[in-house]
């Protein structure tokens, strides 16, 4: 047989375009509010950096692959075994495992309309089929993704709250959503902006990981925790989920300063609060200062807010998204023209957004 010209990659990676992040530049603007990533505003917890300076000393030697100091650390913090958890790089390593770990070429993952735009990326380069179900009323739409589901569905990954709408769906929800899956499906519940919802019909997804052996749990240390430069996530799973993952993690997935940072950040139950209380009175005040404009947001349990633009207004995301750049503000631009999301800022920063938007509705 004849060799092949090149090298030629896995088919589902020509397939892919590669993941575009935020912007974080203007050219020309020396510093830009930046509001194009749902990143912590307010920054890490001071306890935190500290601990990461501190690990600047053991350069030198490889972290504990084991994880056990974050491990413990979250599992004290959040009332969970720490044996069913799983450190990496950003969450969105541990969506990634779980997709190696689970899902075989032509097998499908179902994923909601909206949400993280990696878990497509991740299960085509498996060779997997993305199956996308339409979400309701801007919420992720349970009965949706049931009816899309298949003897081929191995995972089923929401987001919750969800991105770019930030809206969650209940407790109640995710466990109707659990029970109608197949069994040997899993549910990867992607609790990115977990810590922000302050809802009492909310669950994270604990409490599905505890009840069975096929829903598990992602979070993160980028957002709420402020520490996305140092990509470091977590994921809570059922015994035998963690044990198939763990055989293909590489031991030292999660380094030393990020893990040393994330346990300190997580032991500061005050500065998660603080940013919390923060985002919450934020989001509040944008809704209404919007309302106020004549726009309206859809209501938002995590750190951004999606903004939809009246039909036929002769204003949209996109011409917003453009004055507002040139106001020197990076806004994240949504897939439809109508739509612009915007993370929530510091008090100054909400205030300029506030006043471009006016301006701009007004030009
Ligand atoms: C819904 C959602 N999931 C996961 C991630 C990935 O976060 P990480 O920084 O932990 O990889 C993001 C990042 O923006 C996100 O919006």
């Amino acid at each position: 047989m004849k060799a092949p010209v090149a090298p030629a990659p896995v088919p589902g990676v020509a397939k892919l375009a590669p993941y575009e992040q935020g912007k974080s530049d203007i050219p020309g603007v020396v510093a830009p509010i930046k509001l194009s990533s749902n990143e912590s505003s307010l920054g890490p917890s001071p306890a935190a950096v500290r601990a990461y300076r501190g690990a600047a000393e053991q350069l030198n030697r490889y972290p504990d692959g084991e994880q056990t100091a974050l491990r413990r650390a979250i599992a004290e913090v959040h009332g969970l075994n720490p044996d069913q958890i799983i450190c990496g790089n950003g969450s969105d390593e541990l969506i990634l495992l779980l997709m190696r770990t689970y899902l075989r070429p032509g097998d499908e993952a179902l994923l909601s309309e909206n949400g993280f735009e990696m878990c497509r990326i991740h299960c085509l380069a498996q060779g997997g089929r993305p199956i996308f179900a339409a979400e309701r009323n801007d919420r992720v739409d349970v009965d949706a993704l049931l009816a899309r589901a298949t003897a081929k569905s191995r995972l089923c990954v929401i987001a919750n709250p969800n991105n770019p709408t930030g809206t969650y769906v209940t407790a109640q929800e995710l466990q109707r959503l659990r029970a109608g899956l197949p069994g040997n499906c899993l549910l990867v519940i992607d609790g990115a902006y977990a810590e922000y919802v302050e809802r009492a019909d909310y669950d994270s997804g604990a409490a599905l990981v505890a009840a069975g052996d096929n829903a598990v749990m992602t979070r993160t240390f980028s957002k709420i925790h402020g520490l996305a430069g140092l990509r470091i996530g977590w994921a809570y799973g059922p015994p035998p989920v963690v044990d198939a993952v763990q055989r293909i993690r590489t031991p030292f997935n999660a380094n030393g300063p990020a893990m040393a940072a994330a346990a300190a950040a997580v032991r500061d139950a005050g500065h998660v609060q603080r940013v919390r209380r923060h985002n919450a009175e934020w989001l509040e005040r944008i809704a209404t200062r919007l309302a106020e404009l004549g726009l309206r947001m859809i209501p938002s349990v995590a750190n951004f807010y999606l903004i939809r633009f009246p039909d036929g207004g002769g204003k949209d995301g996109a011409g917003a998204a453009a004055f507002l750049m040139r106001r020197g503000i990076i806004p994240r631009p949504a897939a439809s023209d109508q739509m612009l999301r915007i993370t929530v800022g510091r008090a100054h920063e909400n205030e300029a957004v506030l006043r471009a938007l006016a301006d701009y509705l007004a030009v």
